[in-house]
């Protein structure tokens, strides 16, 4: 695993740490509710994984759309807090011997090789349900975030980040088509939660749209870290879309669906009230980790 969150910093917007902040509020006061009342080392491996550097680039997207859904951020937010820490459940998941076998996420070593293989396991369960109890506690306070919340357990599970961590699996030798499915499964569908989320809870007439920016964001996403993995000689034989189609047309590609990101603001600036500047800047940075 390479350290990817070197040169974001330098980058980091005023509305980025804004928002980055909101979230570094909220997030611990769920782990603080834990103290004394769970087991203390699966507590301990729970926060290294949540506290490890993450970018919260899904909380940050979804408090941005929520602006850009006109709607106030203080509503979402234990919605963007959920998704977190199902994202670093998946993360958690994702490094174990018998996935992707890594010994070192942000540049440090993996849960499994701190805490041991069963409390890693048990680590990212514990988050994913921690995840849930987040959101349903936020609709038993305001039952109209139901629907909301019904779309990231969805994106979470065999239809979203589940379903494409095992298609990579089980599709040999994907071809282009294949290996989009996969990307926009298995990071897509969490990318995409992230946006649609407070379009959803607003009733948004633009929910189509927002589909389709969470889409092109979430696939770009992907592949900006295969291409980083690529160059960094870190992909360790797996078929991604550089290692298949090379640089080049990696960049051909993240080029173009930045294009449909940008062609869906362009629409949605002129037709909608929300503010989307933070959105529209964010989405643009996501690239630039390749600079
Ligand atoms: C890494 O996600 C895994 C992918 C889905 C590509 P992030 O790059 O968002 O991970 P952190 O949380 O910032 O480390
Ligand atoms: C991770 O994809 C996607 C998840 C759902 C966790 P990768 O396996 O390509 O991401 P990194 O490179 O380990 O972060
Ligand atoms: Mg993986
Ligand atoms: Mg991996």
């Amino acid at each position: 695993m390479r350290q990817s969150v070197l040169n974001w910093n330098w980058m980091m917007k005023n509305s980025v740490s804004l928002a980055l902040q909101e979230i570094e509020e909220a997030l611990p006061v769920y782990f603080q509710a834990l103290e004394g009342n769970t087991d203390p080392v699966l507590l301990d491996a729970m926060k290294y994984a949540v506290n490890g550097g993450g970018k919260r680039v899904r909380p940050v997207l979804m408090l941005f759309a929520a602006d850009a859904a006109d709607i106030p951020r203080k509503r979402i937010l234990p919605l963007a807090c959920a998704l977190e820490c199902i994202h670093n459940y998946s993360l958690i998941h994702d490094d174990l011997p018998c996935m992707d076998n890594d010994d070192l996420r942000r540049g440090r070593p993996t849960v499994h090789k701190v805490y041991g293989e069963a409390i890693a396991m048990l680590a990212g369960d514990a988050l994913l349900n921690l995840g849930h109890e987040i959101l349903l506690e936020a609709c038993i306070k305001d039952s109209a975030l139901v629907p909301a919340a019904y779309a990231i357990s969805r994106a979470a599970g065999v239809r979203g980040m589940v379903g494409g961590q095992s298609a990579e699996f089980t599709i040999r030798n994907p071809d282009k088509k294949e290996l989009i499915h996969i990307d926009t499964l298995k990071t897509g569908a969490l990318i995409q939660a992230a946006v649609t989320v407070p379009y959803i809870a607003a009733n948004s007439p633009y929910l189509h749209d927002i589909e389709r920016l969470g889409l092109a964001i979430g696939f770009v996403f992907q592949l900006v870290d295969d291409l980083l993995d690529f160059r960094a000689g870190g992909d360790k034989g797996k078929t991604t879309f550089p290692s298949l189609y090379g640089e080049e047309d990696t960049l051909e590609e993240i080029a173009k669906q930045n294009r449909i990101c940008q062609s869906i603001f362009d629409k949605l600036s002129t037709a909608s009230a929300g503010r989307l500047e933070n959105l529209r800047e964010y989405t643009e940075t996501l690239s630039h980790r390749l600079i």
